[in-house]
């Protein structure tokens, strides 16, 4: 079969690979229709290469259509249509009981001390093929996929794998009060979610904060008011602050991550560990403090004293700096992590219906082709020709 697959930094190609084949009774195989690229694809392509392994599959926002189950699977069949979780739970331990299904006890990488192993993502979590292929071996059949009726193109769908619990979690996280204010950092797929799934939850002020102007725009034409962060040198936080009453906003959502324009620093140190071998690439990475936290301490300068910083956006160092004297002396409440897709998907999927409460049938800005993986990579990764959210369609 066709797979996308790592080869280096910013070396992303479309490979002829073995089809995967079902290991375990409890396996299905899916024929992918539709698998999204995520600003999490950009960490890998970029600096998290020390856990890379050459020809690793990329992908884990896939969704398709059942071609074979194990002897053991009761609860799917050839022909269904489903969506796959990016993070594999088994939905039967303890974490999965909690919620917590990004901390499965079945598929913990504890060989790195790491949570739910992730479909195409790394070492760190388990290095288990992704999706962005024509075929994927998904475990757990009974528990894991999710079902979806025929009819709707794969866009209504395909955002349950991530996007759409990810921006569902952060905004619960974030925990904005009744006719509070929220700001969101970051208007990726994620950013731009979160914004129109707070406005549907009747958050009263919803701002949004980038540097892309048609990702600023994206926004704006949903209703939510928008800075310009090139606008605002080192006074972002004042101008907000004079939005909301002086104070800040009651909670700040981090939907950036570890790509955050704005810190040199950082930058020098990611351009380091590309020179570096892997194994020690690697070792610097986890020990030393080497994130661009530019974001991260934006939303805890912004965020309005015993407020809620709610992070979405990935963040991958061992040792980074935080200002632990802001943190405490503002009594900030940060609550983060990946998200725990299964838990949300039966409080999101009654609004995947024709009227479209949050825009999801036209949220893609690009339809394209798995061959065209490498070039939709560098232009999702330069934010040119208005890519915002790609589907790839094998
Ligand atoms: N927690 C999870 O489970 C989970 C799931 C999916 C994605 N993510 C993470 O969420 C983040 C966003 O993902 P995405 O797909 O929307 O990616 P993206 O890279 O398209 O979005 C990031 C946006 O932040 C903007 N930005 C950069 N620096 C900024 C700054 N200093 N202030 C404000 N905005 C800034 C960029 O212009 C871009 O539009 C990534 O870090 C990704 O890894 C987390
Ligand atoms: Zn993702
Ligand atoms: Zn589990």
């Amino acid at each position: 079969m066709k797979a996308v697959t790592w080869h280096g930094r910013r070396d992303v190609r479309v490979d002829t690979v073995p089809d995967p084949v079902i290991k375990d009774p409890t396996d299905v195989i899916v024929r992918i229709t539709s698998s999204g690229i995520c600003g999490s694809d950009l960490h890998l392509y970029e600096v998290m290469g020390p856990f890379m392994g050459e020809g690793d599959i990329l992908g884990h926002e896939p969704m398709g259509i059942v071609e074979d189950v194990g002897a053991d699977v009761t609860k799917l069949k050839t022909g269904d249509r489903v969506v796959v979780p990016f993070n594999i739970s088994c939905g039967t331990c303890y974490m999965c009981g909690q919620g917590l299904h990004s901390q499965c006890e079945t598929t913990q990488v504890r060989e790195h001390g790491m949570g739910a192993a992730l479909f195409g993502y790394t070492k760190l979590y388990g290095q288990v093929p992704g999706g962005q292929a024509e075929y994927l071996r998904v475990p757990f059949g009974n528990t894991l996929p999710i079902k979806v009726p025929d009819g709707p193109s794969d866009d209504r769908f395909v955002y349950l794998s991530d996007v759409l619990p990810t921006a569902w979690q952060a905004v619960h996280y974030a925990d904005v009060p009744k006719g509070g204010s929220l700001v969101v950092l970051g208007l990726g797929p994620i950013g731009d979610m979160a914004t129109r799934i707070a406005r549907h939850h009747s958050v009263s002020q919803v701002i949004g904060v980038d540097l892309v102007p048609e990702r600023l725009q994206r926004a704006q034409n949903n209703g939510v008011e928008t800075l310009d962060l090139l606008h605002y040198h080192g006074d972002l936080a004042e101008a907000i602050r004079g939005m909301t009453n002086g104070r800040g906003p009651d909670s700040v959502i981090d939907a950036v991550g570890m790509e955050a324009h704005g810190s040199p620093v950082a930058k020098i140190a990611h351009q380091v560990t590309g020179l570096l071998p892997d194994a020690v690439a690697a070792k610097f990475m986890q020990k030393a403090g080497v994130d661009r936290l530019n974001a991260l301490h934006l939303a805890i300068d912004i965020v309005r004293r015993g407020g809620t910083v709610s992070v979405a956006g990935v963040y991958g160092g061992m040792a980074d700096p935080m200002p632990m004297l802001t943190i405490f002396d503002k009594q900030i409440q940060i609550r983060m992590g990946q998200a725990n897709v299964k838990r949300w998907v039966d409080d999101i999927l009654p609004l995947l219906t024709d009227d479209d409460p949050l825009g999801v049938d036209s949220f893609a800005t690009h339809h394209l082709p798995l061959n065209d993986a490498p070039h939709a990579y560098e232009t999702f990764q330069k934010k040119q020709d208005g890519m915002v959210k790609v589907l790839l369609q094998p």
